[in-house]
């Protein structure tokens, strides 16, 4: 007879406790305890490692290197993120808000390249799946679909199909009989997690897993499953917008500073090329646009900010971001009070990143500094000048990482002039068509763009 057990687990971070508790004690969370039952119907589960097999310790110059061939993508972005292809037996995650594309993205990969791939759902029926295949374009003689949630029963298929790519959608709604809890509940979701990837270990067939974001940003609520998966992808964007961004956050197999985009059409997600050209309108001639050259990752991407100041209709002015830390934005604005006489008490300042995307690198404070100088002014910073610096707290304009790639980009997009701080180091290839303002203070880069 089985014996039930069961436990407490933190539905934040997956801590196990006998005990409900009110907090959790890993990571800090309160109300998080949920009691799930756990079955150990026998022992017989073992770890990838293969314990039964006589494996012994080796010197790490004999182990033979392999053939470690990476499967070649016909998706260029995807491509990209993993590392340069995708390698066989690794364990992907894919997370992401709800409607920003994740189930396109996998099943576009399934019909684009023609590898022998099995496409589980438990989400959407095998009707409504081949209706998104229609509704891509792209129909191919080499994708299975099997809507089931059992996990014995997704990897038996498996095992009788051997197909070459194994993709799960989602996570969340796979249950292991093993486990008496509900799915998608920790202990479900890690259990099936570490039967994937024992799966993955033993046949070579890499397995994407979609996983859904909870409400704090995290995929699956559990961190324990970014710890199983060899690599962990994020896809992201405004729900509202055109734009997709794919980020590598863990990547056991190449660089986690890789970033695609795509754009979603009609007809499925389509590859941006050159996001700087889509990014930036050129219609640039009004007051209050600035255009930064930033880094995303390793891609250099010109982006348009946009701000509006104006007289504070109510006592206590207004301060809103979009696509920018607000905190950040905060501490701009005291630093243009203090050093470029921008009277802050008394205006309302909206910013905003064209195409709504969210930038992080600091090198856009210059940006967001001219660009609510120059709405705040009404004064249109001249077309063709482009900036990348980050601002001090004395107003010092810093030098930024990637100087020659951002120059490169802001050139080749027709820029006539970047400006960026004096303190840039290692400044050799000398550009052709590219006038480069050095500045050492916000106010000297105030008096060269306005005069
Ligand atoms: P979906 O892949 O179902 O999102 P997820 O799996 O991440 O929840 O994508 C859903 C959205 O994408 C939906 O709102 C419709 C939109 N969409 C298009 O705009 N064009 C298309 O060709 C497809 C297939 C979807
Ligand atoms: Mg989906």
């Amino acid at each position: 007879m089985s014996k039930n057990k069961s436990a407490y687990f933190c539905q934040n971070c997956g801590y196990e406790a006998p005990k409900w508790l009110g907090k959790c004690p890993s990571c800090g969370e309160w109300n998080t305890f949920v009691e799930e039952l756990i079955i150990k119907e026998n022992k017989s589960v073992v770890a990838f490692s293969a314990e039964s097999k006589n494996v012994s310790p080796q010197l790490i110059q004999t182990i033979h290197q392999g053939d470690e061939q990476r499967i070649e993508l016909k998706d260029k972005e995807l491509n990209r993120v993993l590392g340069g292809g995708l390698v066989p037996g690794s364990l992907i995650l894919i997370g992401g808000d709800p409607g920003i594309g994740k189930s396109t993205l996998l099943l576009q990969l399934a019909l684009l390249d023609n590898l022998t791939t099995l496409y589980v759902s438990g989400e959407e029926s095998d009707r409504q799946i081949r209706m998104r295949g229609e509704r891509i374009g792209l129909m191919n003689d080499s994708c299975y679909l099997l809507p089931e949630t059992n996990l014995q029963n997704i990897v038996n298929h498996a095992q009788k199909l051997q197909p070459q790519l194994l993709i799960i959608d989602s996570i969340q709604t796979l249950f292991s009989s093993h486990i008496e809890s509900s799915p998608g509940s920790i202990s479900q979701v890690r259990e099936c997690t570490a039967q994937l990837l024992r799966f993955a270990k033993q046949t070579n067939i890499p397995i994407f897993l979609i996983g859904h974001i909870t409400k704090d940003g995290s995929i699956a609520g559990p961190k324990v499953l970014e710890h199983m998966v060899d690599v962990v992808l994020q896809f992201e964007g405004d729900r509202n917008h055109l734009f997709r961004l794919l980020r590598t956050i863990k990547n056991r197999f190449g660089s986690t500073n890789e970033l695609g985009i795509y754009e979603m059409s009609g007809s499925g997600l389509t590859q941006v090329v050159n996001p700087s050209e889509v990014l930036v309108t050129g219609n640039a001639s009004l007051s209050g646009i600035a255009i930064a050259s930033t880094v995303e990752g390793m891609r250099p991407l010109l982006v348009e900010v946009q701000a509006l100041v104006s007289s504070a209709a109510y006592g206590t002015p207004q301060r809103s971001s979009t696509g920018f830390d607000a905190k950040r934005l905060n501490m701009l604005l005291a630093v243009l009070e203090k050093r470029c006489g921008f009277k802050l008490g008394a205006k309302d300042v909206f910013l905003n990143i064209a195409g709504g995307i969210r930038v992080d690198d600091p090198a856009i404070d210059l940006a967001v500094a001219l660009a609510v100088l120059s709405s705040n002014a009404d004064l249109a910073i001249p077309k063709n000048v482009a900036f990348a610096g980050e601002i001090g707290l004395t107003g010092e304009i810093r030098p930024v990482n990637r100087i020659e790639q951002r120059m490169a980009e802001v050139e080749k997009l027709g820029y006539k002039t970047i400006v960026i701080s004096s303190y840039t180091k290692g400044l050799t290839k000398k550009m052709k068509g590219l006038n480069v303002v050095t500045c050492e203070k916000i106010e000297d880069v105030v008096r060269n763009v306005f005069g």
